[in-house]
Order: C-alpha cells, then sequence, then structure tokens
C-alpha cells in the first residue's frame, strides 16, 4: 500500500472522522487555513461541524477557507453553485468572517486574473493547513480531469463530457450543467500540509484501488497524492 488508508463502518463514521480532523486544526491553529471541497461525499461533515459549532465546541471566527473550484457562469445565488453550497451546508450556520472566506468567482469578467488573485490570495495566507478533498469516478480532484499537469496552478478547466453527466443530478438537466469551472491547480493542491481524501460508496472502489495502488500518472489525477508527506484517504470501501 503506497497511501494511508483509513478504514470506517460507513458514512456516518466517515463524517465523524473528518469532523474531527478538521476540529483538530481549528483548535490548534491561531489562524486555521482550511481547503474545503463540495459534492455528496463532505455534506455530512459540513453538517457535524455546525453541531459541534452550535455546541460551542469550534468556532471559524479566525479560519480562512479556500474552497477548490467553482463553475464558470453561475452567480453566487444560482442554487447549483458550489459558493451557495458552501452558504447552505457551512457558512451561514457558523462564525466565519465573511473576508476569509474564498472561492473561485464563476462570473469574474476575467478568468485568468481571477485565479491569479486566487493563488495571490492562498500565497499570502497559506500554507494551507488542512485541504479536504473528495474525488470524482474518472480520479479528478477540484476539476482537474485526467490529464491535467500535476504542476498546474488555479486555472480554468474544461469539463469531461462523463463529469457533466455525472454531475447532471445536482442540476435540473445536462443542459444546464456548466462546461467550465475554475479550479485549484494540482501544484496548488499539493502544496497544503495535509490532505484528506474522502471516499464514499461502492461505486468509487475501481478508482479507488488505482488511486492508492496504481502507478502515479496524470491520468489519474488523485494518485498524485502518493508522492505527498501527509496525504490520505478515509474510505468506507473495502480496500
Ligand atoms: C465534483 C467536484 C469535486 C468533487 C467530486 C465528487 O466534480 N468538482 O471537487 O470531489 O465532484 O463529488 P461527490 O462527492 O458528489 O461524489
Amino acid at each position: 500500500m503506497k497511501m494511508k488508508v483509513i478504514k470506517v463502518e460507513d458514512n456516518n463514521a466517515l463524517s465523524t472522522k473528518a469532523a474531527n480532523i478538521v476540529c483538530e486544526v481549528l483548535k490548534k491553529e491561531s489562524r486555521p487555513v482550511l481547503g474545503l471541497a463540495t459534492g455528496s461525499t463532505p455534506k455530512k461533515m459540513y453538517e457535524f461541524l455546525v453541531e459541534r459549532y452550535r455546541k460551542g465546541e469550534i468556532s471559524f471566527k479566525d479560519t480562512i477557507t479556500f474552497n477548490l473550484d467553482e463553475y464558470v457562469g453561475l452567480a453566487p445565488t444560482d442554487s447549483f453553485s458550489y459558493r451557495y453550497y458552501m452558504e447552505k451546508h457551512l457558512f451561514q450556520h457558523v462564525d466565519i468572517n465573511k473576508e476569509n472566506v474564498y472561492i473561485p468567482d464563476g462570473l469574474a469578467k476575467d478568468l485568468s486574473k481571477e485565479c491569479e488573485a486566487f493563488e495571490r490570495a492562498i500565497d499570502k495566507v497559506g500554507p494551507i493547513h488542512l485541504q479536504i478533498l473528495g474525488v470524482g469516478l474518472n480520479g479528478h480532484i477540484g476539476f482537474n480531469e485526467p490529464g491535467t499537469s500535476f504542476k498546474s496552478r488555479t486555472h480554468v478547466a474544461k469539463l469531461e463530457e462523463s463529469t457533466r453527466q455525472v454531475n447532471s443530478r445536482f442540476f435540473n438537466s445536462i443542459d444546464e450543467v456548466p462546461k467550465e469551472a475554475l479550479t485549484m491547480g494540482i501544484g496548488t493542491i499539493m502544496e497544503a500540509e495535509e490532505i484528506v481524501l474522502l471516499v464514499q460508496g461502492e461505486h468509487k472502489a475501481e478508482i479507488l484501488e488505482k488511486i492508492v495502488y496504481g502507478d502515479v500518472t496524470e491520468e489519474v489525477p488523485a494518485s498524485v497524492l502518493q508522492t505527498h508527506p501527509n496525504a490520505y484517504v478515509i474510505t468506507d470501501i473495502d480496500i
């Protein structure tokens, strides 16, 4: 085994474990810097974090967050945007200072400038202490599709048709799924001090096997994590 794998029973256990790891960083760092992900996988982790905030166990007062990605062309108020997702599942429920929330702006007039500004913002406060990641069925992290350079920085990414198809479950129809997104690059992601990849559900068994045991190749973006000194997987899949 090349990458550390923490096997848990189910989604509940996965989310508890992930929330605990986030809480540790919040308690340890005076100014925690988190890298956050969207998608169905981390939803319950956010729910647990909100619960723990409500119990007074944690605060986000001094936390700075960077989200991995955002669709091009969707407004923050659009219920399919990742900004909307983050507000709904975390930010509106906790004491985070909105000025410390960074999500690439998919409506920016100049998208490459937006990507540069995002990189500069990370540089200013980084490194990211803890990066939470999910993974796509094709091994993508953020929206870094197979073939993306491991050295890539935040950029405009073209979505694979298979990704649009998979993600269409969150939209009314496939036609509504944007064809492009802004995403933190793989090189950017790899600069985080600690990276936790959350992989939930049997349908991801095949890709997880490749990520953990397969070759490190740009064809399987998440396989790059094998080369990170402090990256590991939490999964409910028997591997
Ligand atoms: C999207 C996001 C990824 C996410 C992936 C998996 O494509 N861009 O950041 O990790 O989906 O999502 P899910 O957790 O819903 O399987």
